[in-house]
């Protein structure tokens, strides 16, 4: 028996098609959830993971080789592959879904494409969105920009069902960053941490939205670290830790970051920061584009520094020269939902205009206006990466450094703190800290 609210959802979504493919000039479109291909030379494949476009209509990973015909005026056509299988466990009959799709079910690859086939010859002009994969369906019509451009600016406005998969997924990466912090306090190693944040979260490394970064001291200033020490540092300084979790194919992405020293300079710079995080949080209005926001947080990360007496400029001038840039190096933040990095963030319309990043900030990922029912992280950071400190300190821009301090700093790695936000008429709720 499906829920209320993913039966409303289905229907939201059935609009939002219905109207992308008017737009787009096409009868119906079969989404096809893919299959995993196997390594090079190997019989082994990644974990699968669902078409998005697929799993916002069917939202769960167990559906290799099924797919969907959407239509105007009719309901959603799952045709659903459970193989008779002895080597792997098949998918179970979704009977959850049947109140929100038409359910077929199929145990013969073969039948199940025959049968899209047929139906599609009877509609006129029939779009595939997915990947190329070794089926027999016809591929000149295969993930028309015009539909995609359409798909992906809209999915940037959560339905009240995403929302609450959002919550969830708050709520369990919050269980394994709460066990986290706990190990990295008792002296526990990345590996013991990554381990603890799983088994706290209940989910396997597949599960996760993406792999866990668990930073010690200086690894915290690598922004996609992705090694897992064995043992724990000699001294513990800093721990930034980077986990999500996943509720329906819905990804939660939060980080937060910890000084094992709570008199140190360090200790001094992460509650300024977190005060600044959640100072643009609180601010947060439909309005104004999300540039102006990660253009504020620069101008913060500036009177920060001076402040700390770590830049030796005035504020206004370690903005407008770019200094802040060597220290913060990434975008303040991007939409998030059944893509930890969601698509269409840098759309400016559905039609399938862009709006590029400005060429001061190549890493910002969502150049959109701030607008109701988007879900996005607000994740500033600073960080002491070697490789833009020792060009900074090549460059007459790096008189402005107080060096000594930076040199004190640099063993830390670095500090983000990353929450998830709803954007509503009158502010933003954020999912992240709610559920902390
Ligand atoms: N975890 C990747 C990111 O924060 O964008
Ligand atoms: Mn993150
Ligand atoms: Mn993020």
């Amino acid at each position: 028996m499906a829920d209320q609210a993913y039966i409303d959802h289905i229907l939201t979504i059935q609009q939002r098609w219905e109207t992308a493919l008017e737009v787009a000039g096409f009868g119906a479109a079969i989404v096809t959830a893919g299959e995993s291909a196997p390594y090079f030379l190997d019989d082994q494949t990644p974990v699968f993971r669902n078409n998005p476009h697929l799993a916002q209509w069917f939202p769960d990973d167990h559906c290799e080789l099924s797919a969907l015909l959407v239509r105007p005026g009719k309901p959603p056509r799952l045709y659903f592959y459970q193989p008779a299988d002895y080597w792997h466990l098949p998918p179970e009959t979704p009977n959850w879904a049947t109140d929100a799709l038409d359910v077929q079910m199929y145990d013969d690859a073969a039948k199940l494409e025959a049968a899209i086939l047929g139906d599609s010859e009877k509609i006129n002009r029939v779009a595939h969105i997915g990947a190329r994969t070794s089926s027999n369906l016809p591929t000149e019509n295969t993930n028309p920009a015009i539909l995609l451009n359409h798909l992906h600016y809209h999915r940037a406005y959560k339905t009240p069902w995403e929302i609450a998969c959002m919550t969830r997924a708050s709520e369990q990466a919050i269980k394994g960053h709460r066990v986290a912090r706990e190990v990295f306090f008792d002296g526990g190693s990345e590996f013991d941490i990554h381990l603890a944040y799983l088994a706290a979260s209940k989910q396997t490394s597949a599960d996760l939205p993406y792999s866990n970064i668990i930073a010690l001291n200086e690894h915290a200033g690598v922004l996609h670290y992705q090694h897992y020490d064995r043992n724990p540092p000699d001294e513990r300084l800093s721990f930034l830790i980077d986990a999500g979790g996943r509720d329906h194919n819905y990804a939660s992405d939060i980080t937060r970051t910890y000084s094992a020293d709570e008199e140190s300079l360090f200790a001094q710079l992460l509650s300024a920061l977190d005060e600044a995080q959640q100072a643009i949080i609180e601010g947060i209005r439909p309005g104004p584009n999300y540039l102006d926001l990660h253009e504020h947080f620069h101008q913060q990360l500036a009177v920060i520094l001076c402040d700390l007496n770590i830049l030796r400029c005035s504020a206004p001038a370690a903005f407008e020269t770019g200094l802040t840039r060597s220290f913060l190096p990434h975008g303040l933040g991007h939409l998030i939902g059944l893509q930890t990095h969601d698509v269409g963030g840098l759309q400016s319309s559905a039609e399938g205009g862009m709006n590029p990043p400005p060429g001061q900030y190549p890493a910002l990922r969502l150049t959109r206006p701030v607008e109701a029912g988007q879900v996005f992280t607000i994740e500033p950071g600073v960080y002491f990466i070697p490789a833009l400190l020792d060009a900074l300190r090549s460059d007459p821009l790096g008189a402005d450094v107080n060096w000594e301090v930076v040199d004190e700093l640099r063993p830390y790695g670095g500090i983000r703190i990353e929450d998830n936000v709803l954007v509503t008429e009158t502010g933003a709720i954020n999912l992240t800290r709610n559920a902390f």
